[in-house]
């Protein structure tokens, strides 16, 4: 058992929560008013990326293993991240919180898709094998297929895949029920 903070409740707030109560973790929401009384083992940043910052220069990270679920996308065009294509959203929290063991996780699924029980891929992305481990097995019983998809620098691939996937529901040629899959 692990004790789970997430900033954010909104939409990915609320799956993640229900995913992780279920494996058996204790879970606690923040929202942009309240007050972060305790930071667990595992947080996750469930905001908006251009959130980050304030959330990163107001708590201290050290040694948690803190969940990067951001697609730094360019709502302003729909055409382009906001993090240069050498880099990452991951990344740059990893430069800003050096000692927090930065995980990216959750971004290439759909809110609707980690509702329930149903079982979806999650992929992975961190220089931290013990922090994907952990996260991993704090996630066991949560019907969700996680799956490594190697380091940090990954995250670049995994936040371009979530960017055309938005890209694709916007369009309406998958719905925000959909999404990439994984078969082994
Ligand atoms: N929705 C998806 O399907 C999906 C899929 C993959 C990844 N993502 C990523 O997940 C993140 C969250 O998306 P979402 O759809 O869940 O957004 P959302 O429903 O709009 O929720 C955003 C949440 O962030 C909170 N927030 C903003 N600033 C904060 C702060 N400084 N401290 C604590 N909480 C803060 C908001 O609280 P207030 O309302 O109080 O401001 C709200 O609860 C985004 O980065 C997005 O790119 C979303």
């Amino acid at each position: 058992m692990k004790n789970i903070s997430i900033f954010g409740k909104g939409n990915m707030a609320k799956v993640i929560a229900e995913r992780f109560t279920k494996a058996g973790n204790e879970v606690t929401l923040y929202g942009s008013k309240d007050e972060v009384t305790n930071i667990g083992d595992i947080v996750i940043l469930a905001v908006p990326y251009g959130a980050l910052t304030t959330i990163l220069e107001a708590n201290d990270f050290k040694g948690k293993i803190l969940v990067d679920i951001t697609n730094p996308v360019d709502f302003s065009t729909m055409d382009a991240l906001l993090v240069p294509s050498d880099s990452s959203a991951t990344e740059v929290i990893a430069k800003a919180a050096p000692a927090a063991r930065v995980v990216k996780a959750f971004n290439t699924n759909f809110a609707a898709t980690l509702a329930g029980d149903t079982t979806t891929s999650v992929l992975l992305a961190s220089d931290d094998a013990d922090a994907k481990a952990e996260l991993t097995n704090a996630l066991d019983g949560s019907h969700l297929n996680i799956i490594d998809a190697g380091s940090l620098k990954r995250a670049r691939e995994l936040e371009a895949l979530g960017f055309l996937q938005i890209t694709l529901a916007i369009r309406g040629l998958i719905g925000w029920t959909g999404g990439f899959s994984l078969s082994k």
